[in-house]
């Protein structure tokens, strides 16, 4: 982060207990999700959220690259998760870092739990999620983005895995940080949620709160989910959902 002046540092929760963007605490960003918005993979999702822009792109169950991460009993899932140099105020190094394998690792642990992969030995579900524009909390919109993706290739899943990063900012415990919040805040904490089962698959901290904070952070991580849920699932249902006038074959 690096050291900065107090008169850099914005003002996190305003008197009124408004945010830096005037949302309240428990506030989202504004979300928009695409489903199917790329013609040549297999499925695809765009997300818009704040200001954010992710798209996400899954291939297969297809033939496994390298071959050696091929198992014989279930399909390999496999995420790239890439910020592009322009989506960050100081052009981001282009390529594989420490901060996007981590990143892609946990995603792709995240969809092990609810992607049937044993109906698919010995193939790869490729996920790529593209970081176009980046404003905190990607790795969560690039989840998101990426369970549409996956349900709109086709792909079996017990569940849609909404994800959101609480935290903490000006003393406040607050849903979905953005950029100013991530950086002078107290403490981020991502998580995705499998709304059926209540399982958190994704879970990580940067940062100090008491326990009491914590368990209020995760409640209002998995309200702040389970809105997202509603998002995700509707974004499906209008790509997939036929006119009246088209079923009647008009
Ligand atoms: O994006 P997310 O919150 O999941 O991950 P992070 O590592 O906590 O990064 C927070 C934010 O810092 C990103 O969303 C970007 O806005 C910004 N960032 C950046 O400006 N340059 C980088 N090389 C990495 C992150």
């Amino acid at each position: 982060m690096g050291s900065v002046g107090a008169k850099d540092v914005p003002v996190l929760l305003s008197p009124e207990g408004l945010r830096v963007d005037g949302r309240r605490v428990n506030e989202l960003r504004p979300i928009k999700i695409t489903a199917g918005a790329l013609k040549h993979a297999d499925g695809s999702a765009f997300v818009e959220w704040g200001q954010n822009k992710v798209m996400a792109a899954v291939y297969g169950p297809r033939e496994v690259h390298p071959r050696h991460l091929q198992q014989n009993t279930k399909a390999v899932i496999q995420c790239k998760y890439n910020m592009a140099a322009f989506s960050v105020d100081e052009r981001k190094r282009p390529g594989l870092d420490r901060r996007s394998q981590e990143i892609s690792k946990v995603i792709a642990e995240a969809f092990e739990s609810v992607v049937f992969a044993e109906e698919f030995p010995r193939t790869s579900i490729d996920i790529y999620i593209e970081v176009l524009q980046a404003n905190a909390g990607t790795r969560c919109a690039g989840l998101v983005a990426a369970s549409v993706a996956l349900a709109d290739a086709g792909i079996p899943m017990a569940d849609l895995l909404p994800a959101v990063a609480v935290g903490k900012a000006g003393g406040a415990i607050i849903l979905d940080l953005k950029k100013e919040e991530d950086n002078f805040g107290e403490a981020d904490l991502p998580m995705a949620l499998v709304p059926q089962s209540g399982r958190l698959v994704l879970l990580q901290m940067e940062g100090h709160m008491t326990r009491d904070e914590l368990a209020t952070a995760l409640d209002l991580g998995v309200q702040g989910c389970r809105g997202i849920y509603e998002v995700m699932k509707q974004a499906l249902r209008d790509r997939y959902s036929v006119a009246p006038a088209a079923e009647a074959g008009a």
